[in-house]
This record gives C-alpha cells, sequence and structure tokens, in this order.
C-alpha cells in the first residue's frame, strides 16, 4: 500500500490558553500540501520499519519513531517503507503526518492523539480549525489552494522551549472563519508562537525576511519552517529559486495546499 504524508501548515496558530497540566489551548487554521513524505507498507510477519530519502538522517528505525508507535496501534504486522522529504522538528508535522497515515490506512484513528497533539488534525488532508491542544478537529470549508513557498532554515526548534518563550497564553481565537477564506482574512490572524520563536532563533526573522515578495509571509507551528503564499504556481517557483540560489543550506519547496473541494 502506497500512503503519502503531507506537510501540515498552520496558516493561523493562536494560542489562547493554557491548561493546568501546561498544555497550551490553541485555535489554528490547518492546511496540508502536497508536497510530503512517502510510505510503503506491505503485510508479513513481524514490525520492520526503513527510512530512506532526503532527510532520513537521524531518524530512528525502532520504536522511538511514532510511525512504529502507529504500527503498534494499528496492530499492522509487516514491513514499513518511509521516503522522508519533510525535515523534522520544523513545525510541518512531518512525524505526526507519517504516524497519521499508518493510522488512517491500518486502524487506530481513535487513539491519534496519544501519539502527540498535531497527530489528529493529520488523519484527514483537508483543511481544519484545530482547537483544545489539537484534539478537537473541524473541517472548514471554502478554503481555496494557495500557492505556497516552504522555507527551512535548517534550525531545529525545540516546541517546549518555544512555549515556553510565550509572554502571553490568552491571547483571542480567531472568531467566526469566514465561508470564503481569504488572503485579506489571513492577514489578520497571527501564529502567536512566532515572536516567542523569534527569541529562541534569530534564524526566523531572516527566514521571514527571506519571503519578502510573498502576499502573506508567516511561521508554520513552532518553527523553523515559514511559508508564504504567492499569487501563482510561477511567482512561487520564481521565489522559490530565487531564495535556494541566495541560501544553498537552506530547504526550500514550492508547492501547493489542498483545498476544501478538492
Ligand atoms: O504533543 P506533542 O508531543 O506534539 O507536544 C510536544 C510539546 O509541545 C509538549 O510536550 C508541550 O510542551 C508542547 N505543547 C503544548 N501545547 C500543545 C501542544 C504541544 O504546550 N497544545
Amino acid at each position: 500500500m502506497r500512503l503519502t504524508a503531507p506537510a501540515k501548515i498552520n496558516l493561523a496558530l493562536h494560542v489562547v490558553g493554557q491548561r493546568d497540566d501546561g498544555y497550551h489551548l490553541l485555535d489554528s487554521l490547518v492546511v496540508f500540501t502536497e508536497f510530503g513524505d512517502v510510505l510503503d507498507t506491505q503485510e508479513g510477519a513481524g514490525l520492520s520499519l526503513r527510512v530512506s530519502g532526503p532527510f532520513s538522517d537521524g531518524v530512528p528505525e525502532d520504536r522511538r519513531n511514532l510511525v512504529w508507535q502507529a504500527a503498534e496501534i494499528a496492530a499492522f504486522c509487516g514491513t514499513i517503507h518511509l521516503e522522508k522529504h519533510l525535515p523534522h522538528g520544523a513545525g510541518i508535522g512531518g512525524g505526526s503526518s507519517d504516524a497519521a497515515a499508518i493510522l488512517r490506512a491500518h486502524g487506530g484513528a481513535a487513539r491519534a492523539l496519544e501519539l502527540g497533539a498535531d497527530v489528529p488534525v493529520c488523519l484527514s488532508e483537508r483543511p481544519q480549525r484545530m482547537e483544545g491542544i489539537g484534539e478537537a478537529v473541524s473541517a472548514v470549508s471554502g478554503v481555496p489552494s494557495f500557492d505556497l513557498v516552504l522555507v527551512n532554515p535548517g534550525v531545529h526548534m525545540p516546541t517546549p522551549a518555544v512555549f515556553r518563550a510565550l509572554t502571553r497564553k490568552d491571547n483571542a481565537g480567531m472568531g467566526v472563519v469566514p465561508e470564503h477564506v481569504t488572503l485579506a482574512w489571513l492577514r489578520g490572524q497571527r501564529n502567536d508562537l512566532e515572536a516567542a520563536a523569534r527569541d529562541v532563533s534569530a534564524q526566523i526573522a531572516v527566514c521571514l525576511e527571506s519571503l519578502h515578495d510573498a502576499e502573506l509571509a508567516r511561521m508554520s507551528g513552532s518553527g523553523s519552517t515559514c511559508f508564504g503564499i504567492y499569487p501563482d504556481a510561477q511567482s512561487a517557483a520564481a521565489a522559490a529559486a530565487r531564495i535556494a540560489a541566495a541560501r544553498p543550506d537552506w530547504w526550500v519547496v514550492a508547492t501547493r495546499s489542498i483545498s476544501s473541494a478538492g
């Protein structure tokens, strides 16, 4: 079975509170991209995991990998090959999306939250609103496909450290998400982790600055990946080429997000 695990992009990520156990309450508009990891599963005896691809370095091939833990929840036996195209610790849910792909294909979706706050939203590749700590997800209609450039400056952002650097945890939510999500509305939204991430690494500001010609540039998740929304695929490809040429050590990809309609 061939499975795709798209990148998760937080078009908006508002931190609206904190639970007694320390987890933060979020209000986020999440979309997924055509670009992502690829998994191949084949049923058989036992469980084995092999990881290859441009971001396979340092990715465990045992129980430490969320894919393995998802396979255990799904009671899947056989081989899994994970082709890693998404950088990890990057705010685009690579590991969560990989795990969700296994749960979706082989069962156990009801236990997604056990694997991480971002895993439930990754069970669908359609635009969704994510609330609570990540467990409350609902489909959002009226989100178009956006031409995106994803840029990662190679900085691994430890999510707990970024949350700790937050100065305010009781920010306003997104309110009513309009019937048609427009750039103008998105511009009025925020990623509340962005300021905290800028305090953790100066590279965030450099990364956002590289997307200066985008219609909207924002950080995804707890960073360090930032995205730019461009008017069409050509301008996204041109911006990606420009940034990749200036920053050969960065990860830069032009892609599209998956719309509500398909
Ligand atoms: O659930 P996950 O393993 O993805 O979360 C990683 C860390 O991010 C948590 O240990 C917590 O410090 C922080 N976090 C949070 N509030 C959330 C999600 C994650 O504080 N809603």
